[in-house]
């Protein structure tokens, strides 16, 4: 159901592709089918070595860091030189940006004048993936030592030395762990992360891998007058996640879920996409970032080949086969009127867990892809309690389902994120049992009191204009 809308829109034209003229008789259709077939067939083969994830792990910052909407705007009066206009945007976006009123902000926001300093923006950091990696080796009992690659990613905050050599440094890794330090690369680093070290894994027998997912906001509240440039300081939050990756054969029965695909697209060719997620001046010389009117068209466009490409990797074979049949024989014969095949998705996967982004993403894409309230369920509860929390927030999403019990042994799960570049990564687990109770879960306090109701009409948003018109 989820996304048989625009699938259905391109697979004919993908069909099409193949088989040139459909006018040349059955036995060409025949050979297009077979062939088609054993595609389906090569495509769902694993070649690769298994990637398990073992478990994982949610930061969730101390109460004391809980930000109101009313406290977020009595310290934007004192914070930014912000006019009397650009505070009445902020208000009314925060009032329907779906973010209420628990979300983490940094300790530097609780300050009586927004000053932040480099120490302040570490230290953020620091409790985050520190905060985060103690659940998950608490969590898992692996000890440092064992840990064979090490990848963190974090997007606008950079530090030197590296935010890998911090953690080396902090739990004493071996000498020859592999590092990797992913900047920029925006909300969908955490599964470019997790893609990477799935090519590692092929490649080092016997390993564990550790990905570590976050931000540092302390740096980067925009002070200045460009409504466009506000959105960033409604929606983006504290938060961070550790991912415990292995291949190790003995790591199949205790591991949480099994890796099955990752898929990875971007636009970055297009110069309206690459623009419309840029950090920059404004005309005054004061840094944020910039969302444009393309934001939308480039999700869109970016998003729309992964899901044909996942559609393709998950769809069961006999969805595959009956959408093939029922094509052929449309095509032959038209003049039996038959009815399109609408695959359906709801087999293929049990949990879709697209990144939180904004509310105005989120409800395009509801739109576009004709999900429903259900579906989108995790991802709002997550903007809702934690904010856009960038890479980490899929992992925020994961932890909300295992805490409503409903991720059972089998179960499909989908995470789908996208941002900056622009960039769109899919990634589909197996869960490998039925996941129980877990104190560590940041949702377990409270999960009784979700889902809450967050529907309260449109958010107004000022894009600035697109860069190329
Ligand atoms: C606030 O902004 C105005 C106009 O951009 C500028 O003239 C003024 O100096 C700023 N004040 C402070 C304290 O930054
Ligand atoms: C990794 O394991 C495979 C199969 O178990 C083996 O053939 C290969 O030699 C191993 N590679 C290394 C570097 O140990
Ligand atoms: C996993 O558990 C199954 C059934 O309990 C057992 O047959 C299998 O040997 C175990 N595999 C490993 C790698 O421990
Ligand atoms: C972007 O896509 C191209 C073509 O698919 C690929 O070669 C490249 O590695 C991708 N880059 C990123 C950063 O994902
Ligand atoms: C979510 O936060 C990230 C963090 O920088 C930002 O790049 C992205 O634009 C935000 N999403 C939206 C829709 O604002």
């Amino acid at each position: 159901m989820f996304i048989w809308n625009l699938n259905l829109k391109d697979l004919p034209e993908f069909l099409t592709h193949l088989t040139l003229n459909s006018n040349t008789g059955v036995m060409y259709s025949a050979l297009v089918m077979c062939l088609f077939l054993l595609l389906c067939f090569a495509m769902n083969r694993e070649t690769s070595c298994k990637v398990y994830l073992i478990d994982f792990a949610c930061y969730k910052p101390p109460n004391s860091q809980k930000c109101s909407k009313e406290l977020v705007m009595k310290q934007a009066r004192q914070h930014g030189n912000y006019t009397e206009e650009v505070l009445q945007f902020m208000k009314n976006f925060m009032e329907r940006g779906g973010i209420g009123d628990s979300a983490y902000l940094a300790e530097t926001f609780f300050k009586p004048s927004y000053k932040p300093l480099m120490k302040d923006a570490r230290r953020e950091v620091e409790m985050a993936i520190f905060g985060s990696l103690d659940k998950l080796l608490g969590k898992t009992g692996v000890r440092t030592d064992n840990i064979g690659i090490l990848i963190v990613n974090c997007c606008i905050y950079n530090s030197v030395p590296s935010l890998t050599s911090m953690i080396v440094n902090q739990y004493k890794f071996r000498e020859n762990v592999i590092t990797y330090n992913l900047v920029g690369m925006g909300c969908t680093a955490g599964l470019l992360a997790t893609g990477l070290a799935k090519q590692l894994l092929q490649v080092h027998n016997n390993s564990y891998a550790l990905i570590v997912s976050t931000e540092s906001i302390t740096e980067n509240c925009y002070v200045g007058r460009d409504r466009s440039k506000i959105i960033i300081n409604c929606l983006f939050r504290v938060g961070g996640a550790a991912i415990l990756l292995s291949n190790r054969p003995s790591d199949h029965n205790n591991s949480k879920y099994e890796l099955l695909h990752a898929i990875h697209d971007n636009t970055s060719s297009s110069d309206r996409f690459y623009n419309c997620i840029r950090r920059e001046e404004d005309s005054a010389g004061i840094i944020g970032v910039t969302i444009n009117r393309d934001l939308l068209a480039a999700a869109i466009a970016t998003i729309k080949p992964n899901l044909i490409a996942v559609g393709h990797l998950i769809l069961p074979i006999r969805e595959k086969l009956s959408y093939l049949i029922n094509y052929i024989i449309r095509k032959l014969l038209p003049s039996l009127n038959i009815q399109q095949y609408i695959p359906n998705y709801n087999n293929a996967v049990d949990h879709f867990l697209p990144h939180v982004g904004g509310k105005p993403v989120l409800d395009d894409l509801q739109r576009t892809l004709r999900l429903s309230d259900d579906v989108m369920e995790a991802s709002r509860m997550t903007l809702y309690r934690y904010g856009n929390t960038s890479s980490s927030s899929i992992w925020y999403e994961l932890a909300y389902v295992e805490a409503k019990g409903r991720v059972k042994e089998g179960n499909k799960v989908w995470q789908l994120a996208f941002g900056s570049g622009f960039k769109c990564s899919s990634v589909i687990w197996r869960a490998m049992k039925t996941v129980d109770h877990d104190e560590y879960n940041p949702w377990t306090d409270e999960i009784t009191g979700f889902p809450v109701n967050v529907n309260c009409g449109p958010v107004p948003v000022d894009f600035a204009p697109s860069k190329l018109n």
